[in-house]
């Protein structure tokens, strides 16, 4: 074939799969087979691998064909991606129409409604119609570029329509890419088939997709982006939010369902409940609506805070909570020896995640709660907390048992309990296999000694079998001991050893951290250590020296100087200490951290990392995290769903940073994520 009927020919095959691409997986009505569609696909093939000049990275043939990367690069957006400011109250949604109306001096008012995806935000960048790059939100200045991934969804447009709509030359798109139920169900199943570990929810599914090194495996996960905003574009004239989805559905973009325009804000109310009534049988995942002001120019008037704009509102669902029955009630018993009632559930699906526990709290939410063994219960599980028994169900006809009582002897050691408030506890500190090893594990863990390979299964057969009874019996242990533990060989066993021997060295902070002296975690320890020096001169330290160390009063001095003047523990730190060869406290470490001395309370969930996460990060550079917020308190970062600890700081004029904000302070504090 001449090369000019060629191109030809695969021009415009392009443009006929291109066309039946947005309507397979944008506007979900093909107008012909899997077949038809196959028989294009494999004719464009073959006219490219005989004319391999002619093939564009925009060809619907090039979704995949990257080499696996070694990293994401860091890549600025063209705009900064800003959050939405996010409410589940209608008297929020009723003031915040009330200010816009204010704001806008009697114009009309128009809202555009949609469903707030529970996905993950990207940007989209085209140059001439061409998709340049993707970009994950990151902090909202910056984020990973993931072009080569996204380039495999085929509901992104590697090259936007040019029917009707001009073609703009730069053209930035923010939108949601996600994965639909079934189809999360289905990777997870394989997962499982292949002894993988399944996501916990679509989410964590689409954004380790996303963030994939080799973007073959990309395109074997189905995903799906719409599009719900422009952040950048070149000589365009839009006067309504509304032109802007026609522009970008006539580009070739799928766009959210069931787009509605409102001008009252009981219209905002109806299409919330009808979302929220609805949202079981969506096929995605959707956590509120989102309202925005039509109208652009109203738009910049209104304008945004440094976080989000003062023109959009995400309205966000109660959390998700499902109704099932509490099999047993168990008691587990953690390292410091608490009792902690676990209800065991008959697994139910709340949001995505099977949940099978839920945590009890002690003995007093217990009684508070009423939960017995039987009863029905309403859990609860909000963003990625741990879930929760939120109240019983009543049903007046069952015969309950009588009310669950904690034990009165240690479930795993057989003390008699003591209890504290409303804390059940086993005393026996250095007897109860169930403290032994939680000990052992806190020991060895991250923000410990770090010792890799012995987790909480090694740490229990550690135990089980007598091999260690204490931290310092770690140091004792040889190849020859671990060989008859099940799942162990040679190689395995020498790797424990070797990393144990590893850590005789090591940094104060760290033994500290991991003798699990009460109320010290990685801070106040990285503080002593930083202050004493020496473990000696730490053990010889009195109540009042304790309470010179910055961040220490008296209460938390009294229970350190307790755990180390006890003198079992002396005994055990000893034994340690005999065992090791060095603790260091590095010259250049500590001082001078970005965020040296503040003290921070996390409230809410954080969507773009766990809470635990965050805290290390404040940690890194020199914060404290404490729990409570209090004058103290010098700042409060509060993701969605914050509650009491909000208005608490609210009251007390306490600084308060929503996610976005904390994601540019630690950005400025030069914290890497
Ligand atoms: S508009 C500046 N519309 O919700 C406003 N956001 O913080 C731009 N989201 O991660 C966002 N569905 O990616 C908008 N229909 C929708 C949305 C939506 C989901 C996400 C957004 C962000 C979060 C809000």
């Amino acid at each position: 074939m001449p090369p000019e009927a060629a191109r030809e020919e695969i021009e415009e095959l392009r443009r006929e799969i291109r066309r039946h691409d947005f309507l397979y997986h944008a506007e979900g009505r093909p107008e012909i087979s899997d077949g038809a569609y196959d028989l294009l696909f494999d004719r464009l093939k073959a006219l490219e691998a005989a004319h391999p000049e002619l093939i564009t990275p925009d060809s619907p043939t090039q979704r995949v064909g990257a080499e696996p990367r070694d990293d994401l690069p860091t890549v600025r957006h063209t705009a900064p991606m800003l959050s939405l400011d996010s409410t589940q109250s209608p008297e929020e949604v009723t003031r915040f129409d009330a200010r816009v109306r204010k704001a806008v001096e009697g114009d009309q008012v128009e809202y555009v409604l949609e469903p707030k995806l529970d996905g993950v935000s990207i940007e989209l960048v085209y140059l001439e119609g061409r998709l340049d790059r993707a970009v994950t939100r990151g902090n909202g200045w910056e984020g990973e570029g993931v072009t080569e991934n996204v380039r495999t969804i085929p509901s992104v447009p590697l090259r936007l329509f040019e029917d009707g709509a001009w073609i703009p030359e730069l053209l930035a798109v923010r939108g949601e890419v996600l994965m639909t139920l079934s189809a999360f169900e289905g990777l997870n199943q394989s997962l499982l088939e292949e002894g993988a570990e399944p996501y916990a929810n679509p989410r964590n599914a689409t954004s380790g997709a996303i963030r994939q090194l080799d973007s073959a495996i990309t395109a074997r996960r189905p995903l799906e982006c719409l599009a719900y905003d422009i952040l950048e574009i070149q000589g365009a004239s839009f006067r309504r939010d509304t032109e802007r989805i026609d522009a970008l559905k006539g580009w070739g973009f799928r766009i959210p369902e069931r787009i509605e325009v409102a001008r009252m804000v009981e219209e905002i109310f109806a299409y919330h409940a009808a979302f929220h009534r609805e949202r079981d049988e969506l096929d995605y995942e959707i956590d509120g609506v989102v309202v925005k002001l039509n109208d652009l120019d109203q738009r910049t008037d209104l304008g945004s805070t440094s976080r989000h704009p003062r023109w959009a509102l995400a309205y966000k669902f109660e959390p998700r909570k499902e109704v099932t029955r509490i099999e047993r009630i168990a008691v587990q018993v953690g390292r410091t020896g608490v009792l902690t009632p676990v209800a065991l559930l008959r697994p139910v699906e709340v949001g995505g995640v099977t949940v099978s526990r839920a945590t009890l709290h002690n003995r007093e939410e217990l009684e508070r709660k009423d939960v017995r063994e039987g009863d029905r219960v309403r859990v609860q599980r909000a963003g990625d907390v741990i879930p929760q028994v939120v109240e019983v169900v009543p049903e007046p006809d069952r015969d309950r048992p009588l009310p669950f009582r904690m034990p009165e002897r240690c479930p795993n050691c057989d003390a008699p309990v003591a209890v504290s408030g409303p804390y059940t506890l086993c005393p026996n500190r250095f007897g109860c296999p169930a403290q032994l090893k939680g000990r052992v594990v806190h020991f060895a863990s991250r923000n410990g000694l770090d010792i890799e390979g012995l987790g909480s299964e090694t740490a229990g057969l550690l135990v089980e079998r007598g091999l260690v009874a204490e931290p310092a019996d770690l140091f004792e242990l040889s190849v020859e001991d671990l060989l008859p533990l099940p799942g162990f060989a040679v190689r395995s066993a020498e790797n424990l050893v070797a990393a144990i021997e590893q850590r005789r060295s090591t940094e104060l902070r760290r033994f500290l951290f991991g003798l699990g002296i009460p109320e010290v975690g990685v801070a106040v320890a990285r503080d002593l250590a930083l202050h004493f020096r020496t473990l000696d001169a730490l053990m010889a330290a009195s109540r009042e020296d304790l309470q010179v160390v910055p961040g220490i009063g008296p209460k938390m001095a009294e229970r350190i100087e307790e755990f180390l003047g006890d003198s079992q523990t002396a005994g055990a730190i000893d034994r340690l200490v005999g065992r090791m060869f060095e603790l260091s406290v590095p010259e250049a470490e500590g001082k001078g951290g970005a965020l040296e001395g503040q003290r921070f309370v996390f409230t809410g969930t954080l969507e773009s990392m766990s809470r635990s996460r965050a805290k290390r990060l404040v940690e890194s550079v020199g914060a404290r995290v404490t729990s409570a917020v209090s004058g103290e308190t010098d700042l409060v970062v509060a993701g969605e769903g914050a509650g009491a600890k909000l208005r608490k700081a609210q009251e007390l004029g306490v600084d308060v940073l929503d996610e976005e904000g904390f994601l540019a302070l630690l950005a400025q504090a030069e914290v890497e994520l």
